[in-house]
């Protein structure tokens, strides 16, 4: 009994894996380029996790580190499109 249960869980498991960097990001301009630049490295999910306190500021830096500190192959033009769907999209309004 105990070991089918476990097999059974496992199939259960397996798409949902599979499917970890294919996170549904909201639809918008830019959206293409944030699945190609941003996805090499680690899952989507890290802009649905840090949306709730990055400004536009905030999304521009972030966007920079990943390039600067992190080599994200991503050029200006790119990166540019990219920080307009985060904050767009994602982003919170600046505290005044
Ligand atoms: C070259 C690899 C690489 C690429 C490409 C990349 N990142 Fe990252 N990212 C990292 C690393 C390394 C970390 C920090 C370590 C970790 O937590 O996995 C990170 C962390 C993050 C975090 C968590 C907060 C933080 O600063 O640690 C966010 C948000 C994020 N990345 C967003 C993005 C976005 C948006 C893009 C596309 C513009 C992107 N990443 C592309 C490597 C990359």
């Amino acid at each position: 009994m105990k070991p089918l249960l476990l097999a059974s869980l496992l199939l259960l498991a397996a798409p949902a894996l599979a499917d970890e960097s294919s996170i549904e990001l909201k639809p918008g301009a830019g959206l293409e380029q944030v699945q190609a630049g941003c996805s090499g490295c680690h899952s989507l999910d890290y802009i649905q996790m840090n949306s709730v306190f990055l400004t536009h500021d905030g999304w521009k830096a972030e966007v920079n580190k990943m390039r600067q500190a992190y080599g994200a192959p991503i050029d200006q033009p790119m990166a540019d499109e990219i920080i307009q769907y985060l904050s767009a999209q994602y982003g919170v309004p600046p505290k005044s």
